[in-house]
């Protein structure tokens, strides 16, 4: 539905907007952190960036061993109406990039330029937009993988800085969790449930996702994770199958990929009853069409919050006798005016 999902495209606008005004409006008032987003979380080598390549439909992430998502990946997808694929970053905005080996690239030299190459990792996000007719409109950050002990040549203090980096996104109360766990090992051990479970106890904005159903051992399933038994959310679990490491090596293509998940399901004896209800393009759905609920939910409260940021700046601007930086100015306007079309859109659609 066209109306609906230009919600969701209305305000990752804003977002970017927001992050191009940076940190201004002070404490707790972060706009950006006043819009609900969707944070990928599990332990290392889950299947994290597997799955946001399926829901993209395109492979654009940086692979190997060890932590190879060093910054947060804010990632905006935006539906266009035909045309080809393209990618842009926010530090490099007037670059389209239509070859994703480059954007996987750019990531990697992206998080060596700020981390300087030491495996360190950094608070300070990535910004990239994908744009294509193959996308629904969805933001998905990326954050490093949970880890238990450190390699080598990585400091003692990176297990629990991760874990505080993924803490700062998942704590937050508009933060949708897609908590990721391998289906090859026991639900009770999984990072990403563990750390859902403490930021978001009634289960109301995680969701469950299930990878590697196929790396189960022979005469077990995975029925019990996903029928909500072994572990109950609000939102039903999703399974999903993505790319093994073979097809990677033997580049198996996303789109054959998608539809080589979707055979295993409908012709799974275990699983062929829940098939309209796995893979990642369900996945991918299933998030936009919530996602696009908490907006509608959160919308008059996000308008209050750039009504007062206005007020406190004319406030501001009042009381130092000179102007703010026009930039900044110019920009909280057009967060206005994003915020105005999309109320619009919105009573539209209550209409
Ligand atoms: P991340 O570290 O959480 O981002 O995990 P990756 O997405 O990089 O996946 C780690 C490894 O597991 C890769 O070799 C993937 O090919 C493999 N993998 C991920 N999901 C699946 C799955 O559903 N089935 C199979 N067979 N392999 C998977
Ligand atoms: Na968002
Ligand atoms: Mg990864």
């Amino acid at each position: 539905m066209a109306t609906m999902e230009s919600l969701i495209g209305l305000v990752n606008r804003i977002q970017r907007a927001c992050t191009v005004l940076g940190d201004y409006g002070g404490e707790g008032m972060s706009l950006w952190e006043a819009l609900p987003s969707v944070a990928v979380v599990g332990g290392q080598s889950s299947g994290k960036s597997s799955v946001l390549e399926s829901v993209v439909g395109r492979d654009f992430l940086p692979r190997g061993s060890g932590i190879v998502t060093r910054r947060p990946l804010v990632l905006q997808l935006h539906k266009i109406e035909g045309g080809s694929d393209y990618a842009e970053f926010l530090h490099a905005p007037k670059k389209k990039f239509t070859d994703f080996a480059a954007v996987r690239k750019e990531i990697a030299d992206e998080t060596d330029r700020i981390t300087g190459k030491s495996k360190q990792i950094s608070n300070v996000p990535i910004h990239l937009s994908i744009y294509s007719p193959n996308v629904v409109n969805l933001t998905l950050i990326d954050l490093p993988g949970l880890t238990k002990v450190a390699v080598e040549g990585q400091p003692e203090s990176i297990v629990e800085d991760i874990e505080s980096m993924v803490r700062s996104y998942v704590e937050k109360p508009n933060c949708i969790i897609l908590a990721i766990s391998p289906a090859n090992q026991d639900i009770a051990t999984s990072d990403a449930i563990k750390l859902a479970r403490e930021v978001d106890s009634t289960g109301e904005r995680t969701f469950g996702v299930l990878t590697k159903l196929d790396l189960m051992d022979k005469g077990t399933n995975a029925l019990d994770v996903l029928e909500g038994r072994s572990y109950r959310l609000q939102h039903p679990w999703v399974g999903i199958v993505n790319r093994s490491q073979a097809d990677i090596n033997k580049n198996v293509d996303m789109i054959a990929a998608r539809r080589k998940e979707r055979e295993y399901f409908e012709t799974s004896p275990e699983y062929g009853h829940l098939a309209s209800k796995m893979g990642a393009e369900y996945l991918a759905k299933l998030l936009s069409k919530h996602l696009e609920t908490v907006i509608r939910q959160r919308i008059p409260s996000i308008i209050a919050l750039i009504n007062k940021t206005i007020d406190e700046l004319n406030a501001e601007l009042d009381r130092i006798g000179r102007p703010i930086a026009v930039d900044s100015g110019a920009q909280l306007y057009t967060i206005l005016e994003l915020c105005r079309a999309f109320d619009r859109v919105f009573k539209e659609h209550l209409d």
